[in-house]
């Protein structure tokens, strides 16, 4: 009987790599393979792959490099390159890369059982187009593991916005939602599996408009009847658009129980001029206006974003707008990266900000952030927040898990366990985790 065999696989990037990286270790168990955190004892190596990141597809091809000694030692051992590298280079990656066995774009998960058998007789496997047979459909779990209280729920793939530095609607391709009722089955059946917190992942996630009973749903549908979900605790959502913000979205932030008080909600830049540059389709003043009304729904959420520090042409004037902007949301988190060119985009032709300017720039507002993330944190002393319990912490007898507000807690006693959602009273804020005190029931 043939051993089982070893699958390797590195996530790189965003959270919607995460769970795809979770469905290919599922589909590929049904090709007899188990996964293994050791690249060394691996029979096929999977890099699952981020575009975003400046020279990614170089970096790719380093790390590919890095695996010439393990195939030289085991020359049966397969190696495939999956994600948005993938998909961006296709064919070009076997040719700089004769390492590679295949390559598969985030379209075409599902046919990673044939690519397997394919390759296993030597031959090169390649799948990098962009049609939508549900993919999700043949890549859903076959047995029924027990998972961890939380989990990602992919709703809806690529984006139509076009950003003039993103290449996501180049590499993931137009925006396509999962019809309502393929998102409902899949959540009862991780409810069923242990899962008590869903985050509902998507490019672009509010433009969700999944064909549901009565015509397309919104995503505010869609988190209601995900609400009627018994056992199922927790509903969050990521990446948003500000102007796919509807109203019944932001209502639902103030009257939907199980949907939790953190939003990100991405603006980018402060600056009009830049903005507009950006292809944005939203002003600062209509960002701020937005929150605005999120916060009357929702008057304790956390706000959180990301900006891009150097975009080309930004001025010194038009980054103080950016800061003035933070200095008005007051964010909880963000993410905050320098501009960096992604060939074929619309800002890698416009004039360049000097490395140094930006790393300035991208230093002060971390700073900002910095602070308004710690007096975000530090605020939360003396109230009493739910906490979702995850693992145990470092110390004996601590365990750890996720507020409400998405802060890391932990409590120290030995009355809790992995999965209990349970009242906390916060008593402490350390540099990046908060220490509570569990209220009895
Ligand atoms: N340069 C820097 N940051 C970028 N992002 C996307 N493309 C680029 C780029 N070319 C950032 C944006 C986006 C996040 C996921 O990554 O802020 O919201
Ligand atoms: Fe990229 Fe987000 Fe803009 Fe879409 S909305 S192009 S994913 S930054």
């Amino acid at each position: 009987m043939a051993d089982v065999k070893k699958l390797y696989i590195k996530t790189y990037g965003c959270q919607m790599n995460v769970y795809d990286s979770e469905r290919m270790a599922e589909a590929m168990g049904g090709a007899g393979y188990v996964t293994t955190e050791n690249a060394a004892e691996a029979d096929m190596i999977l890099l699952n792959t981020c575009h975003i990141r400046e020279k990614a597809a170089e970096k790719v091809y380093s790390e590919l490099g890095r695996f010439r000694a393990l195939k030289d030692e085991k020359p049966d051992l397969k190696i495939g390159v999956a994600g948005c590298v993938a998909q961006a280079e296709g064919q070009e990656i076997m040719r700089r890369q004769p390492l590679v066995d295949l390559v598969v774009g985030p379209q075409s998960y599902h046919r990673l059982p044939q690519m397997e058998a394919r390759v296993q007789t030597g031959e090169k496997a390649l799948a990098t187009d962009f049609p939508l047979d549900d993919k999700f459909d043949t890549l859903r779990q076959r047995p029924k593991a027990k998972r961890g209280p939380t989990a990602f729920l992919t709703v809806q793939e690529g984006c139509d916005k076009f950003c003039a530095f993103c290449v996501v609607p180049y590499t993931r391709g137009a925006e396509v939602s999962r019809p309502a009722a393929r998102v409902l089955e899949e959540a009862r059946d991780l409810v069923e599996r242990g899962v008590r917190e869903i985050t509902l992942l998507g490019q672009n996630v509010n433009a969700y408009h999944g064909a549901g009973e009565g015509g397309d749903w919104s995503l505010a549908r869609l988190i209601w009847a995900l609400n009627d979900i018994d056992g199922l605790e927790r509903i969050r959502f990521t990446t948003s658009h500000p102007n796919d913000m509807d109203d019944d979205l932001i209502a639902a932030h103030g009257e939907c129980a199980k949907l939790m008080p953190y939003l990100h909600l991405p603006v980018q830049s402060g600056s009009d001029k830049i903005l507009k540059r950006m292809n944005r389709s939203h002003t600062a003043e209509s960002y701020l206006r937005l929150i605005e009304r999120i916060r009357a729904a929702r008057p304790d959420i956390l706000m959180s974003g990301d900006f891009i520090v150097g975009f080309p042409e930004e001025t010194e004037e038009d980054f103080q707008a950016t800061m003035d902007l933070i200095e008005a949301v007051n964010y909880g988190y963000a993410f905050s990266f320098k501009y960096s060119t992604r060939p074929g985009t619309p800002a890698a032709e416009r004039p360049q900000v000097a490395e140094d300017v930006k790393s300035e720039r991208l230093h002060r507002l971390q700073a900002l952030i910095t602070r308004q993330q710690r007096a975000a944190q530090d605020a939360m002393v003396g109230r009493t927040v739910g906490v979702l319990f995850e693992k145990p912490g470092r110390m004996a007898g601590q365990m750890v898990g996720k507020s409400d507000h998405l802060h890391a807690v932990h409590v120290t006693s030995g009355d809790v366990a992995a999965g209990d959602l349970r009242q906390v009273e916060i008593v402490e804020s350390a540099s990046n985790s908060l220490a509570g005190r569990l209220l009895q029931g």
